[in-house]
């Protein structure tokens, strides 16, 4: 893979040369990759290159250090279009990942002022509240806090919260999802939400705060997403005005 007459730089033929196995599949997600002295070795080139290339694929998502083992292959980002109101479920079915959700705690909370005034009841009428992981292929990939009002979606329970709300709200309640308003910002894993998403306090994550409405206009549900930064990438399409 390295061509030392070649005009480019030896550590972006080690990187390209590392991606495109990774692309390839030679290199598999979770995968303890070569040490710098065992690339060095091979292809008779210095660790400090080796290092440049591997420092620059760990800054790009590529592979990850872990403290006292080594550098390991991240699993590829998943990518998200950011047109078009889909469930964590429908997203993760369309690209071929199984969806499955734990569900962390499941309650009847009061509606307070700010919740009252988003989801259009009165304060303290009886919500439910949520907070599921949700996982794809069994990785934990976003934690989110659902409130979403009683007498709208009265007969949820548990069992059903553990697949799609909006299958349920859409097949079983028979209400038309319409409209969504999101919000995305980055932040730092809490340490609830760290503990969750098995990464460290203060990894970088992806805030998404979304409020849908049913095609009456009635708001359905107010959610708070924490998605991981290093398995999740927004996407949208842009035409110029
Ligand atoms: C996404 C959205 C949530 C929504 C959920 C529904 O995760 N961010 O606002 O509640 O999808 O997903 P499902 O129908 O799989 O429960």
């Amino acid at each position: 893979m390295i061509q030392k007459n070649s005009p480019l730089p030896i550590y972006y033929q080690l990187e390209e040369g590392i991606k495109e196995a990774i692309q390839q599949q030679q290199l598999m997600p979770g995968e303890m990759i070569p040490s710098e002295r065992e690339y060095a070795e091979k292809y008779g080139i210095s660790r400090m290159t080796v290092r440049q290339a591997l420092s620059n694929l760990v800054n790009d998502g590529y592979l990850y250090r872990q403290r006292g083992k080594g550098t390991f292959v991240a699993h590829q980002k998943i990518e998200q279009p950011l047109q078009g109101l889909t469930s964590f479920s429908e997203d993760m079915r369309s690209r071929g990942l199984v969806p499955s959700t734990r569900v962390i705690s499941f309650k009847e909370v009061e509606a307070s002022i700010d919740l009252a005034a988003k989801l259009e009841v009165k304060a303290g009428a009886p919500l439910f509240e949520l907070k599921r992981v949700r996982l794809a292929d069994q990785l934990p990939m976003a934690y989110e806090m659902l409130y979403i009002s009683k007498e709208l979606a009265h007969g949820l329970t548990e069992e059903i919260a553990v697949n799609s709300i909006y299958d349920y709200v859409e097949n079983k309640l028979g209400l038309k999802i319409q409209h969504g308003r999101q919000v995305l910002e980055a932040s730092f894993a809490r340490k609830t939400e760290a503990e969750m998403l098995e990464v460290a306090e203060g990894a970088p994550v992806l805030l998404i705060e979304r409020r849908t409405t049913l095609d009456t206009n009635k708001p359905l549900e107010v959610v708070r997403s924490v998605y991981r930064a290093d398995r999740y990438k927004f996407t949208i399409d842009m035409e110029r005005f």
